[in-house]
Formats: structure tokens, sequence, C-alpha cells
């Protein structure tokens, strides 16, 4: 009888005891791995932020008119009602022509190592340069560009405010600066993850608390770790099993075009998982709509392991709890045209 009631005491206290100590290990080894989105945007080096810079930046970023088309703006492949992806395997740019990678997200981009799949930009500043005179993006040419702003009377105040002292301030590096403070905001806190790693236990429901734990375990946090999950180095996509040629197609050899070095063949960087539950499709191809699948495919590929369904369950709860508060961005009022503006390219 006494052993019974002695039993029962420990097995309650148990049930009590255990799930605490295992949050307390999980939040440990977690916070060891992670850090929360702060609640304010970061500063960028050599390109502070004010007021005016923000919104110039925004405006640019919704201003078709900076594509040969006029149709055509940031916000068309970096929809901020999308996650800041597109919701297409590859974008459709110019002339409908469908570019050879997918959209990643303009979310917490400013927290990544470098920019692009393959990091040929160093930052936000210098991939801004890019989209803008890209043919099969936006397909201005970069004097065409400048010509344009030049040409809406309402952008020679915006630049003036934004860049003060400047002369001219109407430049495309002054463009890509203010873009580049505006993506700047574009970040996400307070994930149910963020408020665990705050010390926040019950942000995370059982599920999620047993998807992290495989997360660490299985290694998928040796890749995807840091502020964004993911975005802080770069990894071989078919590390320990090759995929098949629709998610990583022969011609695109990710990274080794950067450096020219035969061992970065198909290496690119690691993506942040942040709010990757609204951006469907994956990977640089974009060829996975469903996360599930794209999850059990990375266990294949990265650890060499047949992941359970229930596995691949538990992780997809867990990146489920890395979508933060998205940003509310008011549209901007954008200046309206002058006598002078070019008019679309046909
Ligand atoms: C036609 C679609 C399209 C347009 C327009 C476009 N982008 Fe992109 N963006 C992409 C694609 C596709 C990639 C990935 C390309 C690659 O990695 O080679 C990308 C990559 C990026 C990245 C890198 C993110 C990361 O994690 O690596 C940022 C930031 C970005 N774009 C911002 C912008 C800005 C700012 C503009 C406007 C000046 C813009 N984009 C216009 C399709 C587009
Ligand atoms: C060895 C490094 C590595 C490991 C380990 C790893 N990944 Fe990845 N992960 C990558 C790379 C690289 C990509 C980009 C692949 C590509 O080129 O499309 C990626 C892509 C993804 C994507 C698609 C993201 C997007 O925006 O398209 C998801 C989801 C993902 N990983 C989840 C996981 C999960 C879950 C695990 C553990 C089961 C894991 N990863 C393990 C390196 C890794």
């Amino acid at each position: 009888m006494v052993r019974r009631i002695v039993v029962a005491f420990l097995s309650l206290g148990c049930a009590f005891a255990a799930p605490v100590l295992a949050d307390e290990d999980l939040l440990a080894r977690s916070r060891q791995l992670f850090s929360p989105i702060p609640s304010t945007p970061p500063e960028l080096p050599g390109n502070s932020a004010s007021p005016a810079k923000v919104e110039l930046g925004k405006t640019l970023y919704f201003d078709p008119r900076l594509s040969a088309s006029h149709a055509i703006s940031c916000s068309s492949c970096h929809n901020l009602g999308l996650g800041g992806a597109d919701a297409q395997p590859t974008s459709i740019g110019h002339h409908w022509q469908r570019g050879g990678r997918n959209a990643p997200t303009v979310l917490n981009s400013v927290f990544n190592l470098a920019q692009f799949w393959d990091g040929r930009a160093k930052d936000l500043e210098e991939q801004a340069g890019g989209p803008v005179v890209n043919p099969i993006e936006m397909a201005s040419q970069e004097t065409d560009a400048v010509d344009l702003l030049k040409a809406i009377p309402g952008y020679h105040e915006a630049f003036a405010k934004a860049f003060p002292g400047e002369a001219p301030p109407i430049t495309l590096a002054n463009a890509q600066k203010a873009i580049a403070v505006f993506e700047a905001t574009l970040i996400t806190p307070n994930a149910p993850f963020d408020r665990f790693l705050k010390g926040d236990a019950k942000a995370l429901s059982p599920v999620e608390k047993q998807g992290l734990a495989l997360f660490l375990d299985k290694g998928c946090a040796d890749c995807h770790n840091g502020i964004n999950i993911g975005g802080g180095m770069y990894a071989r996509f078919g590390q320990a099993l090759k995929p098949g040629v629709e998610f990583l197609p022969p011609d695109d050899k990710g990274r080794a075009k950067v450096t020219k070095a035969d061992e970065d063949e198909y290496v690119y960087k690691v993506p942040t998982l942040r709010n990757i539950a609204l951006t469907a499709p994956y990977f640089h191809t974009g060829k996975e709509w469903d996360l599930r699948k794209a999850v059990a495919l990375m266990g294949a590929t990265q650890l060499g392991e047949q992941l359970s369904k229930e596995d691949v369950d538990k992780l997809t709860a867990f990146l489920g709890s890395l979508t933060g508060d998205q940003p509310k961005v008011t549209f901007p009022t954008l200046p309206p045209n002058g006598a002078a503006t070019p008019q679309p390219a046909p």
C-alpha cells in the first residue's frame, strides 16, 4: 500500500516536473543557436535611416515606373501581402518572361549574410541595383531609370529631403540606399518561437516543441540557425543525397558561378525559414509547394535520412511557429508623371 502511494506520488511528481525540465533544456539549447528578431529595424552601415529616406525607399519599392514597361515594381515579385515573395515557382518579369529562380522573401533579408540564392550581392544596397536593370525583371537601362526619376517632379523634393546637401540627389546609388533603408524596416518580430526564446514557455504548443527538439537533434539547425534560422551560411543542396533534376537543374551551378570554385557547385545560401509557412513554393527552383514534402526532401538530401511521417509533421508544426508579425505598410501615393516623363516602353 505504502509502495503504491509512493509510486503514484513519484509519477505524479514527474508528470509535473518533466515538461518543465525539458522546456528549460530546450530553451537553453535554442538560445545557443538562435536569437529573436528585434522590434526595431537594424542600422545599416554607412547608410543611416531617416523618416524621409525610409518614405522615399518605400515609394521607390512600389513604383512600377522603374521598369521599362512601367508595370513591374519590386512589390510585384516581393509582395508584402504574400510574405514578401510572389507565390510563383519562378517570377514573371518583363514581357512575361520567367526567370530561372524563385523569388526569396524580402522580409528579414537585412539579417542575411549576403543577398540572392548564390550570395552574389553583398548587401541590400548592392542588391537593389540588380532587378531594375535586369533584362528579364524590370528591364530598364541604368541611365533610363535615373532620367525617369528626374522627369517625375515629385521625386526632386523627395530625394532632396532624403539626401540633404547632396547635389544631385537623384542618382541610382541613392535610390538603392533609400530602398535598402526601407527594406531594413521589413522585419517580423514576435513569432511564437521568438516569444519562446524570450522565456515564454507557453508560446509553443507541445507538438511545436517536439518539432523544435527534432530540428535540433536531427541537425536541421546545423545549417538553419542564427537570427534568421538560415541566411547565415552556404551549403550544398544535396550534401547527403543529390536531389532530382527538377530541384537541381544541372545548368544552375549556384555559388560556383560567383566564386568560380568547383567545390561551390550546387552550393546555395541556406535560406531563412522565418515566415516559411507564407512563402510557398519552396527551393531555388520553386518546384515544391508542400512544406511537408520540402521538409522530407531536406531530411533525405541534407541529412541522408528518411524522416517518418510523424517527424515531418512535428518539424512542419515547428516551422509554423516562425511566422512573425507582418510589417504594416501603408501604400504610398506615388508622385504623378510630369509633362516630360517618358511613357512606358512597348
Ligand atoms: C521580376 C521579379 C522581381 C522583381 C521585379 C524584383 N525581384 Fe528581387 N528577386 C527576384 C528573384 C527571382 C530573386 C532571386 C534571384 C537570384 O537569387 O538569382 C530576387 C532576390 C531579391 C533579394 C534577395 C533576398 C535574399 O534572401 O537573397 C532582395 C533583397 C530583393 N530581391 C529585393 C528586390 C528589390 C528591392 C526590387 C526592386 C528594386 C526587386 N527585388 C525586384 C525577383 C524579383
Ligand atoms: C547541410 C545544410 C542543411 C541542412 C542540414 C538542412 N538544410 Fe534546409 N536548406 C539548405 C539549403 C542549402 C537550402 C536551399 C536549397 C535550394 O537550393 O533550393 C535549404 C532549403 C530548405 C527549405 C526551403 C526554404 C525555401 O525558402 O525555399 C526548407 C523548408 C528547409 N530547408 C528545411 C529544413 C529542415 C526542416 C531541415 C532538417 C530536416 C533542413 N532544412 C536541413 C541547407 C540545409
